[in-house]
């Protein structure tokens, strides 16, 4: 949600801010607006809509002269998209553009103050009081002026700033919203993800919560709110900016399924060192493990999803207490937690707002936590007192994939390294769970090789206006997930239900020739998805079952059947959760889906 890119250097600046926001499109937008500086004063262009209609505005950016300048992609929530709500936003004498990603909570009061003060609102947004204050504080010195605006702000915000009277640098903030810095040769970079500027360098900056960071075409400075300078250490990102490109691929999100093998490797092979699980990443002891009294899992989307198979895999494997909440409902639910409580954290994007909130809400009951986190120095991996970051690398598509698969991983890998410090684990069973985690890559790029099975299904049933998931356990979890993936991006009504609880209303919904996508990969339960998926099959359903190579019987049940390898019974939800996203991938490309940004969605979900 709300894209921020500046740039300070020697070559044109709009066209610049144009490429970069256009890394950023996945993030979700509904209109964008860019503000340069063009030797005279801060010329501003904005335009509701796709980032093509300011293209198109600007003569791709040719239309606004000069070095340095801010651009801001905007997902409403102050005000409708509009021209007018679009950032950047002046303050009224034109001497101030601001952008801004996050949401000023105390905007009303600040707003009721301004007006009094002879302060003319012309948008319904947030972001415009910051302008207001900018000028109102402004005596001649920006960092004055940002130092008391940001103490009077509440709430969260990524800024960047230009002053007409500041014309070889301008200024930026962050807290609680992402915002990097990118340092090239004579040039100079501010980005809400690194993707927007990995074309110009890969040396970035991360700000902590409250660093302003002054960027000059030579020279970046970072200072405290104390207004001392703070010398940040330089990181060099290892992504390449094929990356964060399709690469011959239709959409990011079939780049992003395939790359799945490698993301998985990456993720587990530096973990795993002479047959055991290192967690460098993480300073849990052994006596910290023993005296965990309750885990929660606390995520939202599809990281919830691996949540719910992560409880199913740490209470099996270690016996511990494990609750699952989405981080909406966790916040607001008073949760009953001290501080022999571990709570993980898991997010792709490391800011999701809700994840966040909930976060610093078990942080304050004491708990301790772990995250689980894509985005390295994201605001939630900031927060944490552990991180296991998911290597899967950038991740573009809204509907997430790689994140997703990186996420079991990191889960598979937590529940054994506390198993085996537990003694669950006879010496036998920890190896051979490590060797089967460690064939997962070879077993997800087998199923992927087969794809167009999955194709040939998708033919068959992307007309359906309802589909079903079901099954038990894990196979219940991966049904969530499959079921989201599905309608996510294909727009169409699913639901994803324990195989047991189906009869207990939701059966009177099938009907002659409804789908139902029955996941039967686990042994012990598999007669029982078995006699579910004959019940619907009574009251007129189709059946396309997922089930293993091991397993014969779904034959007799289903009318399709997709088989994936055999593995380790906790770690089948990375296998089979592979075709149901191929499923819902060519399901939306055959209904002719915008497959990579679905509409209402954002891939970063930075408000409440
Ligand atoms: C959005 C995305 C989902 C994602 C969820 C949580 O809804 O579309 O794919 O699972 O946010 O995001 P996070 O970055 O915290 O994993």
């Amino acid at each position: 949600m709300c894209g921020i890119v500046g740039y300070i250097g020697e070559n044109q600046a709009a066209p610049i801010l144009l490429d970069g926001l256009s890394k950023l499109e996945y993030r979700g937008y509904d209109s964008a607006g860019i503000a340069v500086f063009n030797d005279y004063n801060l010329e501003v262009a904005k335009a509701k809509g796709r980032l093509s209609v300011l293209a198109e505005k600007t003569d791709n950016g040719c239309g606004v002269r000069g070095s340095m300048g801010i651009g801001h992609t905007r997902w409403a929530t102050h005000g409708e998209p509009s021209d007018v709500n679009s950032h950047p936003h002046l303050s009224m004498s034109g001497r101030f553009a601001v952008v801004h990603n996050g949401i000023i909570e105390n905007y009303i009061s600040l707003k009721k103050e301004l007006s009094g003060k002879g302060f003319e609102f012309i948008s319904e947004t947030d972001t415009e009081v910051i302008a207001h204050l900018f000028e109102y504080y402004y005596n001649g010195d920006i960092m004055d002026a940002m130092i008391k605006v940001i103490n009077r702000v509440e709430g969260s915000y990524a800024l960047g700033v230009l002053c007409s009277e500041y014309p070889d640098q301008f200024i930026a903030v962050r807290k609680s919203s992402p915002m990097i810095v990118g340092l090239g040769d004579n040039e100079n970079f501010i980005a809400s993800d690194v993707t927007a500027i990995l074309k110009y360098t890969r040396d970035i900056y991360y700000l902590d919560d409250n660093e302003v960071v002054v960027l000059k075409k030579d020279s970046v400075k970072v200072f405290n709110k104390d207004k001392e300078e703070v010398i940040k250490e330089k990181f060099t990102v290892d992504w390449d900016v094929s990356a964060a490109e399709k690469g011959g691929y239709e959409h990011f999100m079939m780049k992003e399924i395939e790359e799945q093998p490698k993301a998985l490797r990456d993720t587990i092979s530096p973990r795993i060192k002479d047959g055991k699980i290192v967690l460098d990443d993480i300073s849990l002891t052994t006596k910290d493990i023993k005296n965990i009294n309750k885990i929660y899992i606390v995520a939202c989307g599809s990281a919830y999803h691996t949540g719910v198979v992560g409880k199913y895999v740490i209470e099996k494997m270690c016996r511990i207490p494990v609750e699952v909440q989405v981080a909406s409902e966790f916040r607001y639910c008073d949760p009953i937690i001290n501080n022999n409580d571990l709570v993980i954290v898991i997010s792709q994007s490391g800011e999701t707002a809700d994840t966040l909130a909930a976060l610093k809400e078990a942080k304050n009951h004491g708990a301790r936590i772990l995250s689980i986190v894509n985005v390295v120095g994201s605001a939630i991996a900031n927060a944490s007192d552990d991180v296991i970051y998911t290597w899967a690398g950038p991740e573009i598509a809204v509907a997430t994939t790689k994140a997703y698969s990186t996420q079991l991983a990191v889960i598979y890998l937590i529940a054994a390294y506390m198993a085996e410090k537990l003694g669950m684990l006879t010496s036998g069973e920890y190896a051979k769970f490590i060797e089967e985690i460690e064939s997962l890559p070879d077993k997800v790029e087998e199923i992927l090789k087969s794809k167009e099975e999955v194709q040939y299904l998708a033919s068959k049933f992307f007309n359906c206006h309802s589909i079903f998931f079901i099954g038990r356990n894990l196979d219940y979890a991966v049904s969530m997930e499959g079921s989201l993936k599905l309608k996510e991006i294909s727009y169409i009504h699913s639901e994803a239900y324990a195989a047991g609880e189906l009869k207990h209303g939701t059966i009177s919904l099938i009907e002659d020739g409804t789908l139902v996508i029955a996941l039967a990969t686990g042994q012990e339960l598999f007669d029982k998805t078995v006699s579910n998926v004959k019940e619907v099959k009574a009251r007129g359903a189709v059946v396309m079952g997922i089930t293993t190579e091991k397993h014969e019987n779904m034959e007799d049940v289903a009318d399709y059947i997709v088989k994936i390898p055999a593995t380790h019974e906790m770690l089948l939800p990375s296998l089979t959760v592979i075709p149901l996203q191929l499923f819902g991938y060519y399901v939306a490309s055959l209904k002719g889906c915008d497959i990579d940004k679905p509409r209402n969605l954002a891939k970063s979900v930075t408000v409440e």
